[in-house]
C-alpha cells in the first residue's frame, strides 16, 4: 500500500492533534446537550472512532449510509442506503464527515436530517476541498479539520476503489495507480 503513495499530506501525528483539538471544542459546545453524532459511512469510520473518544461528554452515536452516483453531468444523484436508527426530533445533531468535496452528499444528508425536526444540525468535517464545491451547495462546515488542495487523497478511512482506508495517515496517490 505504502508504495502507491506519492506524498503524505497529513501525518498520523497531525491528524491526532487535530482530532484532540476538535474534540475539545465539541465537548465544550455540547456539554449538557446529550448530542447525537451522526457518521456518514463508510469513509468516516476511522475519524468517527477517534473523535467520539476525544469528545469527553455524554452523547449518542448513529450512522447513515449515503451513496452518490455520478453520471456524465455534474448533478450526481444521491441515495440513502441506510437511514438513522434513532429518532432525532428535538435533539442536537452533529454530522461527522470525512471529506467535504462537491458537497452533493453532505447537502443531501443535511437536508434529510433537518426534515426530521431536530433542535439543531451542525457539520464537522475532517477535510475540506473548497475548490471542488458544486454551485448550488449552500451548506457550510461548522467545524473543519484541514482545508486541502484539489488532490485525490486516501487513508484514514478514505478509499480509492475500496482500498487504502486502513492507512493511518492521509496521502496523495501516485497517478499510475489510477492509470492501471
Ligand atoms: P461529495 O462530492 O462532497 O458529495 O463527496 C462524496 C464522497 O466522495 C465523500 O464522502 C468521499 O467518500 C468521496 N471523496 C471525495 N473526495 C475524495 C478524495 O479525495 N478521496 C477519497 N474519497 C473522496
Ligand atoms: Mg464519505
Amino acid at each position: 500500500m505504502e508504495r502507491d503513495i506519492q506524498k503524505v499530506l497529513l501525518s498520523e501525528e497531525q491528524i491526532q492533534a487535530k482530532v484532540k483539538e476538535l474534540g475539545a471544542i465539541l465537548a465544550e459546545e455540547y456539554r449538557d446537550k446529550n448530542p447525537i453524532f451522526v457518521g456518514v459511512l463508510k469513509g468516516v469510520v476511522i475519524f468517527y472512532a477517534d473523535m467520539i473518544r476525544a469528545i469527553n461528554i455524554p452523547c449518542e452515536m448513529d450512522f447513515m449510509c449515503v451513496s452518490s452516483y455520478r453520471g456524465t453531468n455534474s448533478t450526481g444523484r444521491t441515495m440513502i442506503s441506510k437511514d438513522l436508527a434513532c429518532d432525532i426530533q428535538g435533539r442536537h445533531v452533529v454530522i461527522l464527515e470525512d471529506i467535504f468535496d462537491t458537497g452533493n452528499s453532505l447537502q443531501f444528508t443535511y437536508e434529510h436530517l433537518l426534515s426530521k425536526n431536530p433542535a439543531s444540525v451542525k457539520i464537522c468535517t475532517l477535510l475540506d476541498k473548497p475548490e471542488r464545491r458544486r454551485a448550488g451547495v449552500t451548506i457550510q462546515a461548522d467545524y473543519t479539520g484541514f482545508v486541502i488542495p484539489n488532490e485525490f487523497v486516501v487513508g484514514y478511512g478514505l478509499d480509492y476503489a475500496e482500498h487504502y482506508r486502513n492507512l493511518p495517515y492521509i496521502g496523495i496517490l501516485k497517478p499510475e495507480v489510477y492509470e492501471k
